[in-house]
């Protein structure tokens, strides 16, 4: 993997800047800012150099649309603001778009290009799209580790068309998972929670060998505790999972990690309602399950306190609720109450925005902005976008 720190010349060269600037977003308004303030240094890093940059990033899943609520626009001002430079969010239709019409103001440095995930074929893998974007710049560099696990266009196919670089922060990351992976001490506890269910149920049959416990809380959960016979109400669920539960329970048996679940939930009956405690036999139709329960909270901090390392990405709740935000605080707390004694990594985006709202960021040995790339690592794969980088 060639490193933009060793590319020697760079002066006045267009560069094609992968980030993932995914950042929750609240009506138009950036509610964590973790995921922009890593790519601060790539970004001067290339101005020192005297490139011209072309940033490319998504925000959501707009699956092939465009959705007026994704648009970059904050994220790209809010760039603009601590980098103190004037960046330009082109709109064009990247199928149209050339090479001479971007930087015509010689004065200019930076464009962002809107949300790649408006085009259809960026999911896609495209290559006539991946060559089409290709061929805005004379180099790519990726610095977007959370998202090298997804095969798209902008990620993996267009380095078969430019010379391609890793980022500094995509190294940072790499070199820190290298670490914490070759020198872990047991017992290993990995707490999987958040909503996005249908990237991370597949991985978790692949962790089974590496971990002594599996903790699934949040979103995460709520197919498991329906497939073990129970009632999820309105809960987020993910269609046609029950084969993959099947095979996690099964792959379960031959090794000793023991998987824990939710025994108690806390339900609302809206995102906006008081919370209530729930045993899993009493849910009702119209329950959504926002939080993990007390019960439940106390056997994973006895697992805590029991674990030498812990890994944790995705909240055991909506915390975007503070009546439902109990569970991944307490989680938070009990892991960075025992820093001394716990080598705690924490990954992902919403995770990412749940620490800091308390202000025990720092108190984690290691913080990745990577939520399903995290996991995708930790289950020994090679990601796509960094296999494309080779
Ligand atoms: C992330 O937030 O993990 C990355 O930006 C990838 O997003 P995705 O899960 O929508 O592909």
């Amino acid at each position: 993997m060639n490193s933009i720190k060793d590319q020697a010349d760079l002066n006045k060269k267009k560069v094609l800047l992968r980030l993932d600037l995914n950042v929750p977003l609240n009506n138009g308004s950036i509610s964590d800012e973790t995921r922009i303030n890593k790519i601060i240094p790539i970004i001067n890093f290339l101005i020192k150099e005297q490139s011209k940059i072309i940033i490319i990033s998504h925000v959501g899943r707009p699956k092939g649309k465009v959705e007026t609520d994704l648009s970059l626009k904050p994220i790209c001002e809010n760039v603009e603001k601590k980098i103190n430079k004037k960046i330009k969010l082109v709109k064009e239709d990247i199928f149209k778009l050339k090479k001479e019409d971007l930087f015509q103001n010689p004065n200019e440095q930076i464009v962002f290009l809107e949300n790649i995930r408006f085009y259809k074929e960026e999911e896609r893998n495209d290559s006539n799209f991946a060559q089409h974007l290709a061929k805005l710049g004379d180099l790519y560099v990726n610095d977007a580790f959370s998202c090298s696990h997804r095969a798209h266009a902008s990620v993996s196919k267009i380095t078969e068309f430019l010379p391609s670089f890793a980022g500094l922060q995509l190294e940072t990351e790499i070199n820190a998972l290298k670490k914490v992976t070759s020198e872990i001490k047991k017992p290993i506890t990995c707490i999987i929670g958040g909503s996005k269910i249908s990237t991370k149920i597949g991985i978790i049959k692949n962790l089974i060998s590496k971990f002594d416990n599996i903790v699934i809380v949040g979103g995460m959960a709520n197919n498991i505790i329906k497939y073990k016979g129970n009632q999820i109400g309105k809960s987020i669920k993910e269609e046609n999972c029950d084969a993959m539960i099947k095979e996690i329970f099964e792959t379960s048996k031959n090794h000793s990690c023991t998987i824990t679940l939710p025994e108690d939930v806390i339900i609302g009956k809206n995102l906006d309602d008081e919370p209530q405690i729930k045993e899993l036999n009493n849910i009702k139709d119209d329950d959504f399950i926002l939080d993990i329960g007390p019960k439940t909270l106390n056997k994973i901090k006895h697992i805590i306190e029991n674990s030498e390392t812990v890994l944790w990405n995705g909240p055991a709740g909506y915390f975007e609720n503070p009546n439902f935000a109990n569970g991944s605080y307490e989680i938070a707390k009990v892991i960075t109450n025992k820093n001394n004694s716990i080598y705690s990594v924490v990954g992902g985006g919403d995770t990412i925005a749940l620490i800091n709202k308390i202000n025990v960021t720092e108190n984690f040995n290691f913080v990745s902005t990577a939520g399903g790339a995290f996991l995708e690592y930790l289950e020994g794969k090679e990601l796509p976008g960094i296999k494309a980088l080779r």
